[in-house]
């Protein structure tokens, strides 16, 4: 998959013009507030999701404009399409493809793409909450079903915690207690293989991008935490069940007692080492962006893996804190693949021997 040239109008601070993208590598660089970050999300929003930065959409078009067009001619599958998206104030966005009106969710596989922006280094530092999105999300773009599956997980959770919170005034409650207990573990075993499954694959892919990047210095492994009771998350299903059902009998007074549910994936978690010793605790700045960015770049390989297309990597300030090693890593042997990289530091620029360099100036790419 690949974005072959973009276009744009009334969007942000970019000046209306075409720009062309190389295959390969595209380093985007220019000082501060320039557009370097715009133009990708420009790129993202081809993908038809959401931006990765704008709470609306609004917020996309120019001051002073009443609209802002993003059109972008992409290639997947062996096919060439142009993606047309405007956004005018006070109306939903339209989305059109080789000229035709369509739904986003009608042409979401036009363009894929997989972004790393400074907030993703909170995933190594981040808690369990972080890490479960991340999975989710995940998971989500690669399994449909799976999205429905947690949604079932949470409506039941949600009903089980209500009772667990207002058993004291209705009695009666009670009842029905068993009842959402069986269906918790049912889907709760469910969702358990798909995680396991997903970080297992995930650290296949990531551990040997990581000993490139460093140089052959750091191993990187992750790992899915789930209910203590679990002794294997990929095994079947009903073995799963089981065993997340005992923990639930055991600790049913002290869920009764504290009024939450105590055992369930949604406290499932995610521990990512370096060299054994925890990331979270341990890594330093450099290292923590390093692994950050090969978990992306292991989520770009997943994807190919399974999809068959290599979705367009869009990394957005990446270079600083890397050493000329890394960030030669970064410019130069990231296999295959669209890349856009942005950058604000000239003298990184000098060691990309490849691909191609735009310079940004004031929301004009020179
Ligand atoms: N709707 C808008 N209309 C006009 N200008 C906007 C709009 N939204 C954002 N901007 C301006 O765009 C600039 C930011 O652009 P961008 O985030 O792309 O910079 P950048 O080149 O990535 O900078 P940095 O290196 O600091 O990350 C800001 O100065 C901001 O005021
Ligand atoms: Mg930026």
């Amino acid at each position: 998959m690949r974005v072959l040239s973009l276009e744009t109008e009334g969007f942000r601070m970019l000046s209306p013009a075409r720009v062309e993208l190389g295959e390969g590598v595209n380093v985007i660089c220019g000082e501060n507030a320039q557009g370097k970050t715009t133009l990708l999300e420009a790129v993202f929003l081809l993908t038809l999701s959401r931006s990765f930065r704008a709470r609306t959409d609004r917020e996309l078009i120019a001051f002073g404009a009443e609209r802002a067009f993003v059109t972008g001619t992409v290639e997947a599958a062996g096919r060439e399409r142009t993606v047309e998206l405007c956004f005018e104030k006070g109306k939903r966005r339209s989305v059109k493809v080789n000229r035709v009106k369509k739904s986003a969710a009608e042409v979401s596989d036009c363009l894929k793409a997989v972004l790393f922006c400074p907030e993703d280094l909170q995933l190594l530092r981040a808690g369990g909450a972080e890490h479960r999105r991340m999975m989710d999300t995940a998971i989500s773009q690669l399994r449909p079903g799976y999205r429905k599956l947690l949604s079932s997980y949470n409506t039941i959770y949600e009903n089980k915690s209500a009772i667990l919170k207002n058993w004291r005034e209705d009695g009666s409650l009670l009842e029905v207690l068993d009842e959402f207990n069986e269906g918790l573990c049912r889907y709760a075993a469910r969702i358990c293989r798909y995680r396991a499954a997903f970080v297992r694959r995930l650290s296949e892919y990531a551990a040997p991008i990581q000993r490139e990047f460093s140089g052959g210095r750091e191993e990187l492994a992750l790992h899915y935490k789930t209910v203590s009771t679990v002794e294997d998350p990929l095994a079947e299903e009903a073995e799963i069940y089981e065993q997340i059902s005992r923990r639930m009998r055991e600790l049913r007074s002290a869920e009764l007692e504290s009024g939450s549910c105590l055992v369930g994936i949604h406290k499932d978690d995610m521990d990512i080492t370096l060299n054994g010793l925890s990331a979270k605790s341990y890594a330093s700045q450099g290292q923590t962006r390093t692994a950050a960015l090969s978990m992306k770049l292991a989520e770009r390989e997943l994807f190919r893996a399974d999809t068959g297309e290599q979705p367009v990597l869009l990394l957005d300030d990446v270079l600083s804190e890397l050493d000329a090693a890394r960030q030669e890593f970064v410019l130069n042997r990231i296999p295959e693949g669209q890349i856009l990289i942005t950058c604000c530091d000239e003298g990184s620029t000098r060691r990309l021997t490849g691909g191609r360099l735009l310079r940004i100036a004031e929301g004009s790419v020179l």
